[in-house]
């Protein structure tokens, strides 16, 4: 029988050219460039580019690229209807999954998958997307929908129509960084389900709908909310060493550590520290900071041996709350950035494509009878 792989561990199911992982070593590099000098250097516009066109952009392409987001900033009217009839108590992965999806019935030809039809799509669906997530806080706030300003980038429109003011420069940078340590990540779940889906010659919308679905997922995307839900379940700094050698014995895993292919400090965390550390001390929120501190310092003499370490979500959660976003939609900011990701591998899919379909071992009995239903 061919070799089980529980979990797919260790099995090579797609090539790619955006994202290269040195899970030993703590180095993730797009296109080659590492991520610490994209999120030093660059702005997540330029990097959707380089992950879709495989390389840097000149001025006057990234002006074009850029200039095709803010053209799509606006959702169709008819999806901003649909928001409106979202229930209040809705939780927003579940919206977003379910706003995403409806974008494709305002698409005339929502199932045309060639290259170049891909490539416009994928662009649409991640310059509305941040809208679709703005308006539905605001919605299940009481608040009015705030349209895009298109003279602003995709980081700072979006802030602005969530908050219904501009963000202040250093704010909207930090989320800027945010979006470009998130875009993506070689074939992590979600990644991989978008392929799987679109391996069948399905859609853009299915594919990305799919993904939010498995991104969604408290071991995946969803963690960063688990890492706040803890850090505020923590008193004080104090409290840190009981909280996490409770956890550890009991078997429970802590939110924003471990992972499947990182056996050191993931490069994520490392760019994402250092930016929560400015924005905590910044906006009054060292508390939220020292404690994560200190549970990295625990988990560093307890568990590093067993390599695990911090992965992106965990200082994530830190970040995003200075830069006062609600807990609820911090996996939803994932999103916004993997979408990047996920049409990128949307695409790469289909100019090579081969239908997924896994085998498995089969364990159970063979040759057995039916047995009528009255002599069972
Ligand atoms: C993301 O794949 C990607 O690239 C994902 C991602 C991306 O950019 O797309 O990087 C984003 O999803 C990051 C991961 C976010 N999830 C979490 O932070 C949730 C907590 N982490 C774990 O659930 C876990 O580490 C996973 C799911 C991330 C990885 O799980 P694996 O590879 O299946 O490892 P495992 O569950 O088999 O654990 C191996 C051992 C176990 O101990 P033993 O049973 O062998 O004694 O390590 C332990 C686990 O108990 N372990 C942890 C732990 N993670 C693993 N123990 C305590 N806390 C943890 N967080």
């Amino acid at each position: 029988m061919p070799e089980f792989s529980k979990g797919l561990e260790g099995v090579v199911a797609a090539e790619t050219e955006m994202s290269f992982i040195d899970g030993q070593h703590g180095v993730l590099e797009y296109v080659g460039i590492a991520i610490g000098d994209l999120a030093r250097s660059s702005t997540f516009e330029e990097t959707v580019y380089l992950l879709w066109n495989k390389k840097l952009p000149t001025q006057a392409e990234l002006d074009a690229f850029t200039k095709g987001l803010r053209d799509n900033y606006d959702p169709p009217a008819g999806v901003l209807e649909l928001v409106k009839n979202m229930p209040k108590d809705a939780q927003p992965m579940h919206v977003l999954r379910t706003l995403v999806s409806s974008l494709a019935l305002f698409d005339p030809n929502p199932n045309a998958n060639d290259v170049p039809a891909a490539r416009e799509k994928a662009l649409k669906i991640l310059a509305a997307t941040p809208a679709i997530v703005a308006a539905f806080d605001r919605h299940r706030r009481g608040e009015k929908f705030v349209p895009a300003d298109k003279s602003l980038g995709f980081s700072e429109n979006f802030m602005y129509m969530l908050n219904g003011e501009k963000p202040t420069a250093a704010m909207a940078r930090a989320f800027d960084i945010c979006m470009i340590t998130h875009a993506d990540h070689g074939l992590n779940n979600s990644t991989f389900t978008a392929r799987v889906v679109i391996s069948t010659l399905s859609d853009l919308y299915s594919a990305m709908t799919a993904a939010i679905g498995s991104l969604r997922g408290p071991l995946h995307g969803g963690a960063n909310e688990g890492v706040m839900v803890m850090l505020n379940e923590l008193e004080s700094v104090d409290e840190a060493e009981a909280y996490v050698t409770n956890k550890l014995k009991n078997k429970d895993k802590i939110m924003g550590f471990g992972h499947r292919v990182y056996k050191s400090k993931d490069p994520r965390a490392s760019e994402l520290q250092t930016l929560a550390r400015q924005l905590a001390e910044d906006t009054g929120n060292m508390d939220l900071y020292e404690k994560s501190h200190a549970i990295e310092e625990v988990m560093e003499r307890e568990v590093a041996s067993k390599g695990i370490y911090p992965n992106v979500d965990f200082y994530s959660a830190t970040t995003y709350h200075c830069i006062g976003l609600k807990l609820d939609l911090f996996t939803p900011m994932f999103a916004l950035s993997r979408l990047a990701g996920w049409s990128g591998h949307v695409i790469e899919q289909l100019e090579d494509n081969r239908l997924y379909r896994p085998t498995t071992n089969y364990v159970g009995p063979h040759k057995v009878a039916y047995t009528p239903i009255e002599k069972r």
